[in-house]
């Protein structure tokens, strides 16, 4: 079982880093019989679970009962929790009690979005004694901000940007930071600067691990795929294909057979 420890001897062995989302039991079941290194309660879950549009519809209610969920099927995986939308920017206090209520939920560590204007926030629940993940690049809960979901750093100055935002979270105690839909050799450059290893989505292969959104990575969801999804199953038309011989089954009188009828 991982600890916030081996992401730093991961990344000083050179071996890369697995993590995919969970927001569930039957799935954190799963990937726990993989050797996925550490599952993430994102609050991608408001978009995937919930059929919100963005990530904004998150709410640390929502974060706890997932959590909770996921931490009981996942097998003592290592477990992180994104903080939503506007949690951790209503001050300290109102930050340590969202934080309070997703560890006290099973998470062995929060993930929050972007830097500028939370460093206090951050300072503190690192020196709570709570691990945190960094996440900067394309970070969803701003995409009113960013006009969309768009790739970020592409201009030098952005770059530099992204760059000092890295750093600054190294300097506040982070042990790992996402980054999202940059460019590769941005991500990179941060990946060779940092001694905390970084972790890619649509960063490329130079970060010093991956993350996915599960169903991405299963193919759930077919109308809209990023360019950095890799499907390894098309999850969608299997489960639909399923769903369909059921259908005809039943209607065929085909299903239930003996076997499964009792005596
Ligand atoms: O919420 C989420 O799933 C995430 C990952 C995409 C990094 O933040």
């Amino acid at each position: 079982m991982n600890t916030v420890l081996d992401f730093a001897r991961f990344k000083a062995e050179g071996r890369k880093i697995s993590i995919v989302t969970a927001y569930d039991a039957w799935s954190a079941r799963i990937v726990a019989r993989s050797g996925v290194d550490a599952v993430l309660v994102g609050d991608s879950a408001a978009m995937v679970v919930h059929g919100h549009d963005t990530t904004l519809g998150a709410t640390v209610n929502m974060m706890v009962l997932h959590t909770k969920a996921v931490v009981r099927a996942a097998g003592g995986r290592f477990v992180i929790v994104d903080m939503p939308f506007l949690s951790f920017r209503k001050g300290i206090p109102s930050a340590m009690t969202a934080v309070g209520a997703l560890v006290a939920s099973g998470a062995q560590a929060v993930k929050l979005e972007g830097v500028d204007g939370h460093e206090d926030v951050i300072r503190q629940i690192v020196g709570s004694g709570v691990p945190v993940m960094g996440h900067i690049g394309l970070t969803p809960q701003s995409v009113n901000q960013f006009g969309g979901f768009r790739v970020q750093g592409k201009r030098a100055e952005d770059a530099e940007r992204l760059c000092r935002q890295a750093h600054l979270l190294e300097d506040l105690g982070c042990f790992s930071i996402v980054l999202e839909c940059v460019p590769s050799e941005l991500a990179a450059r941060i990946t060779s600067e940092l001694r905390l290893p970084t972790v890619g989505i649509g960063a490329g292969p130079g970060t010093d691990g991956q993350v996915l959104v599960l169903h991405d990575l299963w193919g759930m969801e077919r109308s809209h795929t990023a360019r950095f999804v890799r499907r390894y199953i098309d999850g969608e038309r299997l489960l639909t294909d399923a769903l369909d011989r059921y259908n005809a089954d039943v209607k065929d009188a085909r299903f239930p057979g003996p076997e499964e009828s009792y005596s």
